[in-house]
Formats: structure tokens, sequence, C-alpha cells
């Protein structure tokens, strides 16, 4: 049987994601040695999650680290648009935007647009999806972000700033460039249509802000680029810098399938699963283990199929020489899966039990991020 070819687009992440040919079909160069050794002169040993290639891909670093050499700094950007509550594979652009903002002390714009999936999905209205946004918030918060250094907005909240830009993208992209990106049509609500001009605005805004050019540096997951292929023009025509980005992959969902979604609850471990759905869930996770011990020993195991091997990579195992063994472990026919999944079980509800610890303490001083009109 042959695959059916995946879908990628921005409303839609389906089948298994051939990310070397996305990078070719949208001209994202991959991440090489050679800007490795350039971010590392300044940022010290790269973060694992660029190493290992989950952030593979890349638009404009060259000319991003160029300006940096001549003191223009950059500041960064992503964002998250709430509909349900947050599962590990949400923090991957997080975790890239607060290393960037310790190595290079930038300052981070995270925007929430708290419109986004009731225009697009089937999301409440923003006022009645506040409390889930603003949970959210803290999630990302407690990862670590500097207060002074992160600015965090719900559109609705920033509106009078973000609809003033927004209108000057919007006059420059056509409906027909929007069916052609996104696929609508005559019944696509406008709303949506509109969207991509606000997602648009704070790879702009500091330059706005401050009156000159600011470089823009945006972490993301593949399927957002499609908002920045149709912005990116745009930007440079009302005479900012382009954004520079850099992508990662999707953290691969609990049954091997290509992206952890959130309307598929098994497949994802959300930030606040207790212990024991957790163990559940890991429980479930595909391994493409051999059907017995005795084969599984006999033939080993493929570390790149199995899911536990990949949350490791991914999330769970910063430390190399830890992964590596993992790995081995796997393809050697040594790991069998019952200690595979009770490990990783472990170290997923270690991580959520501080995550939870840093969310609480973040509440107190969540003022401090929030930027509102
Ligand atoms: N559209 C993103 C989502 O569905 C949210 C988002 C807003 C975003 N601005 C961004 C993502 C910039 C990456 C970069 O969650």
């Amino acid at each position: 049987m042959v695959d059916k070819p995946a879908v990628v687009d921005a409303y839609k992440v389906e089948g298994k994601v051939d990310y070397d040919q996305f990078a070719r079909t949208y001209g994202l160069k991959l991440i090489d040695g050679e800007l490795e050794k350039r971010i590392e002169k300044y940022a010290g040993p790269l973060h694992f999650l660029l190493k290992r290639r989950i952030y593979y891909a890349q638009r404009e670093m060259g000319w991003l680290l160029d300006e940096y050499e001549k003191g223009n700094k950059f500041y960064i950007y992503t964002g998250r648009a709430p509909s349900h509550e947050m599962h590990v594979g949400h923090l991957l652009p997080f975790v890239m935007a607060k290393w960037l903002q310790d190595k290079f002390r930038a300052e981070v714009y995270i925007q929430i647009p708290d419109e986004e999936k009731f225009l697009a999905k089937d999301a409440p209205e923003p006022d009645a999806m506040k409390s889930l946004a603003m949970d959210n918030v803290l999630d990302i918060i407690a990862l670590g972000f500097k207060p002074g250094l992160t600015k965090v907005f719900l559109d609705t909240e920033y509106a009078k700033t973000m609809y003033k830009q927004a209108v000057r993208v919007s006059k420059h992209i056509t409906f027909s460039t929007m069916q052609a990106a996104f696929g609508f049509g005559n019944d696509s609500n406008i709303g949506k249509i509109f969207y991509t001009s606000m997602q648009a605005v704070p790879a702009f805004l500091k330059s706005v802000q401050e009156g000159k050019n600011v470089p823009c540096l945006i972490p993301l997951a593949i399927d957002q680029d499609v908002h920045f292929r149709v912005a990116r023009d745009v930007i440079g025509k009302l005479g900012y810098y382009k954004p520079a980005s850099i992508y990662t992959k999707f953290l691969p969902s609990l049954d091997g399938l290509a992206k952890m979604s959130s309307s598929d609850p098994i497949g994802a471990v959300y930030l606040n699963d207790d212990p024991e759905t957790v163990k559940k869930k890991i429980g479930k996770a595909f391994t493409g283990q051999q059907a017995t011990a005795e084969l599984q020993r006999k033939h080993g195991g493929d570390p790149d199929k199995c899911v536990v091997c990949q949350y490791y990579r991914y999330f769970f195992e910063p430390n190399d020489a830890k992964l590596k063994k993992i790995l081995d472990g796997e393809r050697s026919g040594t790991l069998l899966a019952g200690e595979h999944k009770a490990h990783l079980a472990e170290a997923i509800n270690a991580f959520l039990k501080a995550h939870r610890a840093k969310r609480e303490r973040a509440r107190e001083k969540l003022d401090k991020f929030m930027m509102r009109d």
C-alpha cells in the first residue's frame, strides 16, 4: 500500500510528514554544521533540540547572525492559539524561545491569538476561552522566561495595538493569495482569512514600537510556516526586515503517527495529566517491538519508530550519552518495552511535577508579563 501524502497546513496535520520534502517544497534551508558553528560562537554548546536536528530547518539565519555581528540585536517571536490544554509537544517552540532568550539576552514576544481557533476551528468565543488562554500562558511562563524581557499578549486584549498594524498587512494580501496558500474558498468565513494579518504583526511590532528596524527570529513548527510565507513579502513591502525563522519537527503522537494531536487525548501527554494517566498512556505507546521478549532480544528494534525513544530524544533526555544508551538498548533488543515504558513514565511524571510547581510560582508574577491596551 502506498502511503497517502501527508497534509501539513495551519489547521490540519495528518499522515507521515516528510520533513526534507517540506523544506525543499517551501525553500527552507536545512540547519548545517556551518550554521551550528556560528550559533555556538555566541551561544556556547547548542541546545539538544538543535544538535539533534529536531529543529532542522531555517530561513534567513545567516542574515540574522550577520546583523547580530554588526551589533544589531534581534528579538524573538512565537505564539500559541488556545483551544485545549497544552501537551508536551506544544512546548517545543517555547523551549527554544527561552534558550535563545538566555543565550542572546533577547526580548521575547509571545502572541496568544485567542480568536484564531474560534475563527478557524470550533473553539468557544474569546471571552469564554479566557481562563484557558491564561492557563496556557502560565504553562509557557513556567518554562522560565524572564520578566522584563518577555511580553505576552492576547489578541483581544492588545487589540488596539494589533489591529492598527494588522490592517496595514491585510491591505497587501488578496483573497486569491489566501485561497492558494490555505485552500480557502467561497464558503470560508472572512475572519480566518483575515487572521494571517494578525499573526504577521508581532514579526515587526517591535520595529514599530522602537521607531527603527529590529531583526526578528521566529521559532515555530512547520505547520505555521504558511502564515509567514504569505506575510514575509508584505512585511518587506511595509519597510521592515523580513523575519528569520527556525523550524521544529512535531513530537510524534503516542500511537506512532505524525503529530501529537490535541483532539486525540490518548495520543498526547497533557501538562496536567496525573501520574496514573501518564503511566496508562505511556503503557499504550507504540514501540514497534517484537511480539515476545525472546524475539525482541533476537532481532532488536528501531529507535526511529519507537515512540518511547523519540520522547527521550525530543524532550526527556537532554544528555546525549544517556540518550545513546537508551537508543542502543532499543536497537540491540536488551531494553524491553515494559521497562522502557516504566522509565519514561517516571521521567515524564518527574517533569510534570516540577512543571506544576513552577506554574504556581508563575501565577504570582503573571502581570509582569502581560501587555494589554
Ligand atoms: N497559530 C499558532 C497556533 O495555532 C499560534 C501562533 C501565533 C504562532 N503566532 C505565532 C505560532 C508565531 C508560531 C509563531 O498555535
